[in-house]
């Protein structure tokens, strides 16, 4: 059918209702694993978990979640240049299924890094070119697009805030203590891999009938010649980093601390070669040249904002496990399931923003929005100082500080998330729209990874100095930019 007059799904392709299936139910896998992940890891083995200490198990979820965004580089290159998009995200979600099916199994620690792979690899195939496919759905002129991504996004949050309730709820028997005291952890990574399946069935079923035939074939496919090119430096950073990971085995340094601190390394150093490649590159335009440079203080902003934003996985998952009251009168509640609250404001708080944007006349440009954006994630933090000031550490305070906290926070993602994505396309030089877009992933990427230095000195006993110093240096870097909005609008040459 032609996608102009197709409008099946709310008026949007039907297309959109395929994508919009499969990613919330790899949202749901995803979220729902990580809501229970860091528990799995540092509660005792006699509890169900693994029993790594907590300051690695903390470092461990925020290096994975680096991971997971850093790959979409190798994953949006590949949709582009060999496989195609639909071909990539049914890999990716084939491989996201394993990686939940190995932590099911009761495999330990091994099956832990097993997962963490397959994951990591999954999410970066299926997470670009699953967005990318929604592009595709639209001809340039199409004005349903928007609105389109905006379904998309809403599908995400969907399947983000359903998980945590599901998956906790399978690890502990599903209501019916169906393993004695212990939770059963394996139950719930299982419900996990039980929604990726459900989404991948629906992509294949679906996907046959409703995505365009375009998305069989990769848009800009490798020639001959590049592939041996790109074979030759595959191969050659395999080599590297088997002699990296060889020198540090050598000098008995192959641990987890050392690993956590190169993959950090790596994930800030990447950032940055793209940044110098754009701005080198002669298929980059003056203009161009310039908006890449207005494009660097947000993406130093958009990494602080993240960098707060995914530690409610990590710091804000501790403090709901270790200091607050569980219950609220007679309901009881597990600390996993505080995860929900993350996309519940997003779900909640998008109609709000998308009214203030269409009716606010003097609305700040997008670097204004971004500043915003970090004052509101730093008070997020200041804000939990508060009940370890008032009460001190010891004891449990109301659910509704970590409520307070979350709905700061997602006013923060509310003036970064759709503003940077699509300032992140506005600004892309004609030559490296992907390569932007994975720019984009990364700045996501390099926030967890500084997280994954700084979460290990997280504990009840720091929480105060923990919450005031990283909630004051992401206001501060707001309040520096407010300063420079004028020059990099100026220097985003027309675009808002
Ligand atoms: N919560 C977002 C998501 O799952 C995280 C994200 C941020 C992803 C920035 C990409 C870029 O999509
Ligand atoms: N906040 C997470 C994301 O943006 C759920 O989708």
């Amino acid at each position: 059918m032609n996608q102009q007059t197709d409008t099946a799904f709310f008026g949007q392709p039907r297309g959109l209702s395929t994508l919009f299936f499969t990613v919330m139910w790899e949202r749901f896998s995803y979220y729902g694993m990580r809501a229970i992940l860091l528990f799995y890891m540092y509660y005792a083995v006699t509890k169900g978990g693994l029993g790594i200490d907590q300051a690695t198990a903390a470092s461990i979820m925020s290096i994975y979640g680096s991971l997971v965004y850093i790959s979409t580089i190798v994953g949006g290159w590949l949709a582009d240049r060999v496989w195609g998009t639909r071909r990539t995200v049914f890999i990716g979600g084939f491989l996201i299924m394993l990686g939940h099916i190995c932590l099911s199994l009761p495999f330990g620690v091994k099956a832990l890094y097993g997962s963490i792979f397959f994951i990591v690899i999954g999410s970066g195939l299926l997470n670009p070119a699953s967005s990318s496919m929604v592009g595709d759905l639209y001809q340039e002129n199409d004005r349903r697009r928007d609105a389109g991504f905006s379904m998309f996004v809403f599908g995400i949050n969907l399947g983000a805030v359903v998980a945590p309730w599901a998956v906790p709820w399978a690890a502990n028997g599903f209501g019916f203590h169906l393993f004695g005291a212990e939770q059963n952890f394996h139950a719930g990574f299982a419900l996990a891999a039980i929604g990726m399946f459900f989404g991948l069935v629906q992509y294949i079923w679906d996907g046959n009938k409703y995505l365009p035939e375009t998305s069989l074939t990769p848009d800009d496919p490798l020639t001959p010649r590049e592939k041996k090119t790109v074979s030759f430096w595959a191969a050659m950073i395999v080599i590297a980093l088997a002699i990296v990971l060889g020198i540090m085995a050598l000098l008995h340094g192959l641990n987890i601390d050392n690993i956590i601190n190169l993959i950090t390394v790596v994930a800030i150093a990447m950032p940055v070669v793209y940044f110098v490649m754009m701005l080198r590159s002669n298929k980059v335009t003056k203009l161009e040249r310039k908006r890449v440079v207005a494009y660097i203080p947000l993406f130093i902003a958009a990494a602080i904002f993240w960098g707060i934003e995914e530690s409610g996985s990590v710091v804000l998952a501790l403090f709901a496990e270790q200091r607050t009251i569980l219950h609220i009168g007679g309901w009881h509640f597990a600390a996993a399931n505080f995860q929900t609250l993350n996309p519940l404001f997003i779900m909640l708080l998008t109609p709000v923003f998308v009214f203030l944007w269409d009716n606010w006349k003097k609305q700040p440009s997008s670097p204004g929005k971004f500043a915003w954006a970090l004052i509101f994630a730093g008070f997020s933090y200041v804000w939990m100082a508060i009940p370890g000031m008032l009460f001190g550490t010891a004891g449990r305070v109301s659910p509704l500080w970590l409520v307070g906290s979350w709905f700061l926070v997602e006013i923060g993602e509310m003036l970064n998330s759709p503003i940077g994505l699509s300032v992140t396309t506005k600004l892309a030089p004609k030559a490296f729209k992907s390569q932007m877009m994975s720019l984009w992933y990364m700045a996501d990427s390099v926030g967890q990874a500084v997280n994954a230095q700084i979460v290990k000195y997280y504990s009840s006993a720091t929480e105060v100095p923990y919450f005031i110093v990283i909630g004051l240096v992401s206001i501060i870097f707001g309040i520096i930019l407010m300063f420079f909005v004028k020059r990099i609008h100026a220097l985003m040459s027309g675009i808002d």
